[in-house]
């Protein structure tokens, strides 16, 4: 009896011992595995995540299951391998990329991001599955599985953007995170994490897309009731780049460890596009602050911000207390 599911399934772990065997003990992989040590992966987090490499071959993996008796069709549903153009067979998806396996919940592997060695402008960084009947993007978030345990004993979890950021914060000691891939996050994400965690930390990257998605998700989690805090970095970088540059300590104690409120990152937010020597700025930040503010109930935070935006801006306290009656 043939099962479609199981049969991805299977395929997934194979392509994933293949790959793993391709990095660790090949010539061929060398130089994808002095990448990643260049980049301080150790062989533990390597074998953990189960990181591997892909040939620079069009039927390296496709040759694999074909010999295994795969029916291919289900390997192209499945995402592993694209039929060629004349129809006359199939070829790899994944070619000469460092190969990050995607987990279900059950910890199987349903997926895989690959990503190129060199910094070419010509191809996308990371090239990923697309959906297929095991792997739905917006159930799946990594390290998911990994981290399940400790988010339920902490009550606690940490957001990421990409996978490597997990990958190095597990490095710098922080075990319950989990990483979207990109920029999307849905509400069954949230929802999955909502029901072992009360506490959300968000912790994007430092660049303007890093910031608009925290804000973003900061949004959505908040509406979904988590109680949610915002890490924030240093300059553009992101996670991995500031425990590669400050360590695992400073990573845990500083970003971590003091994560902004949500008025407080709004405060940071909306102030990093402005210039407060200018006037307009100047009213533009305060509108913006005013306007999260009236979602908010709490009297005690009302007075805290607009005793920090008078602080920041100069405006008097009444007067921000006024413009505030006003806009509700
Ligand atoms: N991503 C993607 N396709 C791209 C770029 C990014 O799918 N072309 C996703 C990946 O899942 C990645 C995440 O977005 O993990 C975050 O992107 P980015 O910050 O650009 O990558 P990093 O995780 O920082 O990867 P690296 O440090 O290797 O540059
Ligand atoms: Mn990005
Ligand atoms: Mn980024
Ligand atoms: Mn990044
Ligand atoms: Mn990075």
């Amino acid at each position: 009896q043939h099962n479609e599911f199981k049969s991805m399934i299977e395929a997934h772990a194979l392509a994933a011992n293949f790959y793993s065997h391709l990095l660790l003990n090949t010539v061929e992989g060398e130089e994808a595995l002095e990448y990643l040590e260049k980049r301080g992966f150790t062989r533990e987090s390597i074998e953990k995540y189960g990181i591997g490499w892909s040939l620079n071959d069009n039927e390296a993996l496709s040759g694999l299951l074909k010999r295994k008796s795969f029916d291919m069709r289900d390997m192209e549903r499945a995402g592993l391998c694209i039929m060629k153009d004349d129809g006359t067979g199939y070829f790899d998806r994944f070619r000469a990329r460092i190969m990050f396996p995607l987990h279900d919940d059950n910890g199987n592997v349903v997926a895989f991001s690959g990503r190129i060695l060199t910094g070419s402008k010509q191809e996308a960084k990371y090239l990923n599955s697309p959906e297929t009947p095991i792997f739905e993007k917006s159930h799946i978030l990594y390290n998911f599985h990994n981290a399940r345990l400790n988010v339920r004993k902490t009550g606690k979890v940490i957001l990421f953007e990409g996978f490597m950021d997990t990958i190095s914060a597990d490095r710098a000691g922080v075990t319950n995170s989990v990483a979207v891939m990109g920029t999307s996050l849905s509400d069954t994400h949230l929802l999955k994490l909502k029901r072992i965690a009360k506490d959300l930390i968000i912790c994007c990257d430092g660049d303007d897309a890093g910031w608009e998605a925290a804000k973003r998700f900061a949004d959505m989690a908040t509406q979904k009731g988590l109680d949610v805090k915002i890490a924030l970095l240093p300059g553009k970088m992101d996670p991995d780049d500031y425990i590669t540059e400050h360590g695992g300590d400073a990573f845990r104690e500083k970003v971590i460890g003091n994560p902004h409120s949500f008025m407080s990152f709004i405060m940071a937010y909306a102030k990093r596009s402005k210039n407060l020597s200018y006037e307009n700025d100047v009213l533009q930040y305060i509108h913006e602050v005013l306007e999260e503010l009236a979602k908010r109930s709490s009297p005690v935070e009302r007075d805290l911000y607009f005793r920090q935006l008078s602080t920041v801006t100069g405006v008097s306290i009444e007067a921000i207390n006024q413009q505030f009656i006003k806009m509700a």
